[in-house]
């Protein structure tokens, strides 16, 4: 699948940009802060419905306007679907397709797969927890969106339980059965997300080993993945390895509701919810030892750019290429890393690449071009390509 034509109102720095686009690679080039990252960032926000780089919707809202629009023809086959999302920060988003409103705009994700790898990416690496279980679930959805009711629904469970374990001190009795029922709706999703994230952990483990290998080059140690849980059946963070068997989604769920029982005192003190797949982690392995802490600033910058290429090949495996979305890397990157992203990106349907300066982007995935700049974003005909480049 791939983009054929990209249209944004009042999102972020565009007020309105309409922006037919090819497959294979395309370079948005341009100089620091004219709006390129913001293009992309449309076309990531279509898959995932949420920014790279901030957590709330609010900032991809022009300054002054109310809401942001993002639409977009995308192309699968001799196949076309329109999509338009308003983006509306703190109600819910209109999801249209084919000019027809969707009844929930959540049932959109995992329409349009895309793998984005960008500057913020490193805190996968070295950052919270937080970002690295952002990365599993937006992957877990791209797979399976089903998964997606299962997490809001989570999300909800977990909201109201932790209001009712503050009021609980006070309150007790009535409270107590109260909470005893939603400890069921806990553990029941719980055990869902871990047997789904669990199962994503395995088929990646693998990949990242081989992406990581062939990043980093001769000589380098192995990475793997491991999953770190409040719920010590799914996982005390130790690397997975190819073989193991993994626990079943009632098993887990057994295995939480039971721990959950045993914190339920510690809970009660601390007035939120100790337990479940929130509060765990994806632990990044390099030989021996956890990646974060030990990890050079190399080291760490190749596991994120191994994690983002494995994720690419787990999801072309599954039968159609992402769209690749290459946010201001090629700069930081050294020759060898270059050249194994430039594979990848040259051989996928649709490779979206900024840059500030031209130069940096290899030259095999110098094809397309799109300058940005002044407010406007233009597409070079081949003509204008080739001229530029003698410049
Ligand atoms: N909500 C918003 N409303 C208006 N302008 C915004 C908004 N959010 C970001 N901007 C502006 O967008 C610009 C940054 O755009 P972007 O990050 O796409 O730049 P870039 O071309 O990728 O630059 P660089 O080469 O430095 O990465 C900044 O000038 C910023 O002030
Ligand atoms: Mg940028």
């Amino acid at each position: 699948m791939y983009v054929r034509h990209l249209q944004l109102g009042s999102f972020r720095s565009w007020e309105h940009v309409d922006l037919p686009l090819s497959p294979g690679p395309t370079v948005f080039v341009g100089r620091n802060g004219e709006g390129k990252t913001n293009l992309v960032e449309a076309v990531g926000y279509l898959a995932t419905m949420s920014s790279h780089r901030v957590s709330a919707d609010a900032p991809l809202v022009r300054h002054g306007a109310a809401q942001a629009v993002v639409r977009a023809a995308l192309r699968r086959g001799d196949r076309e679907l329109l999509v338009e999302i308003e983006i509306n920060p703190g109600r819910a988003n209109r999801v249209r397709v084919n000019r027809a409103p969707m009844q929930r705009p959540r049932d959109w994700l995992g329409m349009v797969r895309t793998v984005l790898f960008a500057p913020e990416d490193l805190a996968l690496v070295r950052g919270d927890p937080t970002e690295r279980r952002r990365f599993l679930d937006e992957l877990l959805v791209s797979r399976t969106p089903r998964l997606a009711g299962v997490r809001a629904d989570y999300d909800r469970v977990l909201k109201q339980r932790n209001a009712l374990l503050k009021t609980a001190r006070l309150a007790r009795g009535k409270a107590i059965e109260t909470l005893d029922v939603w400890d069921g709706h806990l553990t029941d999703l719980g055990g869902q997300l871990l047997f789904a994230r669990l199962g994503l952990i395995a088929d990646l483990a693998p990949q990242l080993t081989e992406a990581y290998a062939r990043v980093a080059g001769d000589g380098a140690l192995a990475a793997g993945l491991g999953y770190s849980s409040t719920t010590p059946l799914a996982g005390d963070g130790a690397a997975l390895r190819p073989d193991c068997t993994l626990p079943t989604a009632a098993e887990l769920t057994e295995a939480m509701r039971e721990r959950v029982a045993e914190r339920r005192g510690d809970e009660l003190d601390r007035g939120m919810t100790l337990v479940g797949p929130h509060r765990d982690d994806l632990v990044i392995h390099l030989g021996p030892a956890p990646a974060k802490g030990f990890a050079s600033h190399g080291e760490s910058w190749s596991l994120a750019l191994g994690l983002k290429l494995a994720t690419f090949a787990l999801l072309r495996a599954e039968g159609e290429d992402p769209i690749l979305i290459l946010d201001d890397v090629f700069a930081t990157l050294d020759a060898e890393r270059r050249a194994a992203l430039a594979e990848v990106a040259r051989s996928a349907e649709q490779t979206l690449i900024t840059a500030a300066v031209l130069e940096d982007v290899p030259a095999e995935l110098r094809g397309g071009r799109v300058e940005v700049g002044g407010g406007t974003a233009r597409v070079l005909d081949p003509g204008e390509v080739a001229t530029s480049d003698e410049r």
